[in-house]
């Protein structure tokens, strides 16, 4: 059997989903990755933003997380994740996270979200 391109990119995307438990949002659900993703918010977002469920953002201006979604879909932040967050915002510092944390921050992000 030869492979056409178009088999090979279905066979590809097959691999993809199969390899992350993703929910319809595209972002992880695996405990491992909420919990690694609260971990790296509570030590590198929380003195500007609230990070939890009902906690006040220390900055005003600095969004609370769990509203992140209701101005724009998270998968949205996945690049600005992994090449570097610049907001318009003088007080809040470039970041920018290896794949893997961005995934743990989006997994927990999900999970926080107050629809
Ligand atoms: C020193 C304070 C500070 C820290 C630390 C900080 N932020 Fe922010 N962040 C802000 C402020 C202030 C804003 C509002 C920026 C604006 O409105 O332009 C903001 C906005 C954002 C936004 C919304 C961007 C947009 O375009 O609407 C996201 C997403 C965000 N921050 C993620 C993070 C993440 C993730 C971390 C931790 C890795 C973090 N921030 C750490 C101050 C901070």
């Amino acid at each position: 059997m030869r492979l056409n391109s178009k088999s090979a990119g279905l066979m590809i995307a097959g691999l993809l989903l199969a390899g992350t438990a993703v929910n319809a949002e595209g972002l992880s659900k695996d405990p491992r990755d909420i919990a690694i993703g609260k971990e790296l918010a509570e030590t590198q977002c929380s003195r500007c933003h609230a990070v939890g469920v009902d906690d006040e953002s220390v900055l005003d201006e600095a969004p609370a997380f769990r509203d992140l979604a209701k101005h724009y879909p998270l998968e949205a932040l996945e690049e600005s994740l992994a090449e570097g967050i610049v907001t318009a915002h003088e007080d809040m510092p470039e970041f920018s996270f290896a794949s893997k944390d961005v995934t743990a921050l989006l997994a927990y992000l999900g999970s926080i979200q107050d629809h």
